[in-house]
């Protein structure tokens, strides 16, 4: 194999009139003279010159759009506009042709809704290149950020006996004949003799062992996969998705949202840094989109903009019932806009209510803190009653524009009997959560953790509105293709 260089290194290369080697994806072919040339490093081409009269005419007509090739030639300075340099061709190998006739993927723009049922192809085209270099480059800064830090990378388990969230969204796992799943007497099924002996199910999230670690090592963070069986067809939400959940003993509140705000601020800013060309790709892509919408449709900021914004001003911290009261004074609730108008204290809010806050009130991302008890999972620290009975927890939601809830966290719950009392009125059973009630009873500390949805900071990083288009192969409602 010859010394291949990557396109990116070879666009950016000081020594011109060297030979050298490109292998990559042709994205055109012009006069039988010029190929533009791709290898996924960058969006940017390198042009090939062709020396047509001397080049063998069948190996021509296959160097279609889409072919990969290889070519050995000559880097010089490039007489044409565009680029710096070029490569005037030596050799030219096929190494895999490309029917034109048959190929799905066409060269011009394609919708973002046909490239999603192609997505074992759009990785070819310049969006989807921009958008998993990015999402490549968040969590590399993720995993820096952490490490920078001290913070212990954990690995907690895809297939657990709980449910975090206490919600019911978990898919089963079992392998059992599901055609004829053994039973017993009263007819349920015996999960006794599945495969690990009790009824399994994927993971909602890390936290609870997450905790465990933290118990003894300090700071953990887990980066992996989670799963729920929720069946929200919308633009936020996944089947699949990779959450980010740090956990800190001897954290508070305040100390959970400082490393929030400052995690965030680092990967975006690092993105910016080393994605610069690719983020300029996307901004340019957004504001193109914006235009086929109405006026008041269309953000005040384009998508750089709104990345540095966030870099430069301090998130907002208010307490839920502060919001209630912003929410409930607000236009739109008083002249009736909001389909679930805010009444009282205690419900939960509902997007239109997180955006208004977000895009209209503050303009800027949002952190409420000590939500309603009622409306969150049974580890969130119990605060003491208000002067009106009112009952909170330590909870906070990072809300962002365009995206709603970016992060969800809280400083846990440490006092064995409250916790017990808690998970009692929840229905959550104890004698399965042995294990996480020891640590309360064991050496038991102050400690708070949040978990970062991975697709969302992508979403918000490359400007994308659908999150089936951040992750390469998205898992939603009634699609498991690919
Ligand atoms: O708010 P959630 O459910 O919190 C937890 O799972 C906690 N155990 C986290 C913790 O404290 N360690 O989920 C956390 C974040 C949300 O804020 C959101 O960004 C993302 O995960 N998320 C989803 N992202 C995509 N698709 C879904 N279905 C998601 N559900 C939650
Ligand atoms: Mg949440």
């Amino acid at each position: 194999m010859s010394q291949r260089i990557k396109i990116k290194a070879l666009l950016e290369s000081e020594q011109t009139n060297i030979e050298v080697t490109v292998k990559g994806w042709v994205r055109a072919f012009r006069q039988n003279r010029f190929i533009a040339l791709n290898d996924g490093s960058t969006n940017n081409n390198i042009q090939i010159v062709v020396d047509f009269e001397n080049t063998d005419p069948n190996l021509l007509k296959r160097i279609t759009f889409g072919a990969a090739i290889r070519v050995t030639g000559e880097l010089i300075p490039s007489l044409g506009q565009g680029q710096k340099v070029e490569i005037t061709a030596k050799e030219i190998e096929i190494l895999g042709d490309c029917n034109p006739e048959e190929y799905p993927l066409q060269p011009k723009k394609q919708s973002l809704e046909f490239l999603r049922e192609n997505a074992h192809l759009r990785f070819r085209t310049n969006t989807f290149g921009s958008i998993f270099r990015v999402r490549n480059s968040l969590s590399f800064a993720v995993h820096t950020f952490f490490q920078e830090r001290g913070f212990v990378y954990l690995h907690t388990p895809i297939i657990t006996a709980s449910d975090a969230e206490g919600a019911g969204e978990t898919f089963h796992v079992t392998n059992f004949d599901l055609a004829n799943p053994p039973k017993i007497d009263n007819g349920e099924i015996d999960f006794k003799q599945d495969f690990f002996g009790r009824a399994t199910n994927l993971t909602v999230s890390g936290q609870l062992e997450g905790e465990l670690g933290a118990m003894a090592l300090s700071d953990i963070y887990t980066f992996g996969p989670t799963f729920r069986a929720e069946n929200s067809n919308t633009t936020r939400h996944l089947a699949e998705f990779w959450m980010i959940e740090p956990e800190m003993a001897f954290y508070d509140l305040e100390d959970n949202m400082d490393l929030a705000e400052e995690l965030l601020k680092y990967v975006i800013s690092y993105a910016l840094k080393n994605n610069a060309e690719d983020i300029e790709f996307l901004n340019q892509r957004l504001t193109e989109e914006e235009k086929q919408k109405p006026q008041q449709e269309r953000s005040d900021m384009s998508l750089l903009e709104k990345l540095q914004f966030c870099l430069d001003n301090d998130f907002q911290r208010l307490t839920y019932t502060e919001a209630i009261d912003i929410l409930k004074e607000s236009t739109p609730n008083k002249k009736k806009k909001f389909q679930y108008p805010i009444e009282g204290w205690g419900t939960d809010l509902q997007s239109e209510h997180e955006r208004y806050l977000v895009e209209k009130h503050f303009k800027k991302p949002v952190i409420l803190t000590d939500y309603p008890k009622a409306i969150k999972a049974f580890y969130m620290r119990q605060n003491e009653p208000d002067a009106q009975g009112r009952e909170t927890v330590r909870a906070m939601d990072i809300l962002f524009p365009g995206i709603g809830e970016m992060v969800g966290g809280s400083q846990r719950e440490e006092r064995l009997e409250k916790l017990e009392q808690r998970m009692d009125e929840m229905g959550i059973p104890k004698e399965e959560l042995w294990w996480y009630l020891d640590t309360r009873r064991f050496g038991a500390c102050p400690h708070a953790g949040f978990g970062l949805g991975f697709e969302r900071l992508v979403q918000f990083v490359t400007g994308m509105g659908n999150i089936r288009d951040v992750i390469p192969f998205p898992r939603f409602p009634k699609n498991a293709e690919f």
